[in-house]
């Protein structure tokens, strides 16, 4: 079993898969793991809907590149667009923001969200498994196309599958240091 600190350390974002599958019971253990999350007064506002068919993972890979957001980026596509259409599961974790709080307008939902989304990375990490968080996508059209109701929001697609290259070394982006990140006693410029 790999180290928690381990598979913090060496979760990496990964967008390109390969074809082997994976197994139900690995996908299983993965949202097993994710009911543990803590969440806003418990009331655990988290759905998840878990995909295999190829023409709605094809659909959902089409659905990340949404281009009035990218294209004045200057991104034709979305760095994980090849990856999701490649992956044998995707994961779409969505929300039923009245299932949380809102306080001095922060919306908790959007945490709670995050919260399982590390949890979900950590256990596919664990697994020798690989998957990124993927935030930019039509949400309407993936409403529509997994029959979503409009009052549900879809934070993010995860794919989910083996790594189309175990060799290739995954490399960190930068991370800044704690010396700019941490303060103590008070906020420092
Ligand atoms: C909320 C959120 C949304 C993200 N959306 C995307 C996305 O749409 N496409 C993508 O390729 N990566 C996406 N990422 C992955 C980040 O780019 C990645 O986590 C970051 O570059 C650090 O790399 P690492 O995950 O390998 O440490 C997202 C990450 C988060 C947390």
């Amino acid at each position: 079993m790999m180290d928690i600190f381990d598979a913090i350390k060496t979760r990496r974002s990964i967008r390109r898969f390969s074809d082997k599958p994976v197994s139900q019971e690995d996908i299983e253990t993965i949202l097993d793991l994710v009911r543990y999350s803590p969440s806003w007064a418990n009331m655990q506002c988290w759905r998840f809907i878990v995909v295999r068919d190829r023409q709605k993972i094809q659909k959902i890979s089409e659905l990340s590149y949404v281009e009035s957001f990218l294209k004045p980026m200057g991104y034709k596509a979305n760095p994980a667009t090849k990856g999701i259409g490649e992956a044998p599961v995707v994961i779409i974790s969505c929300a039923d923001p009245s299932k949380s709080g809102t306080i001095w307008n922060q919306a908790y939902y959007m945490t709670d969200i995050g919260i399982t989304s590390q949890t979900l990375m950590l256990a596919v990490r664990g697994l020798g498994l690989g998957t990124v968080f993927v935030g930019i996508f039509d949400e309407d059209a993936i409403r529509s196309l997994l029959n979503i109701p409009s009052n549900i929001r879809v934070v993010g697609v995860f794919p989910i599958g083996y790594l189309h290259d175990e060799k290739k070394e995954t490399k960190m982006p930068e991370r800044k240091p704690l010396s700019e990140i941490v303060f103590h006693e008070k906020w420092q410029e």
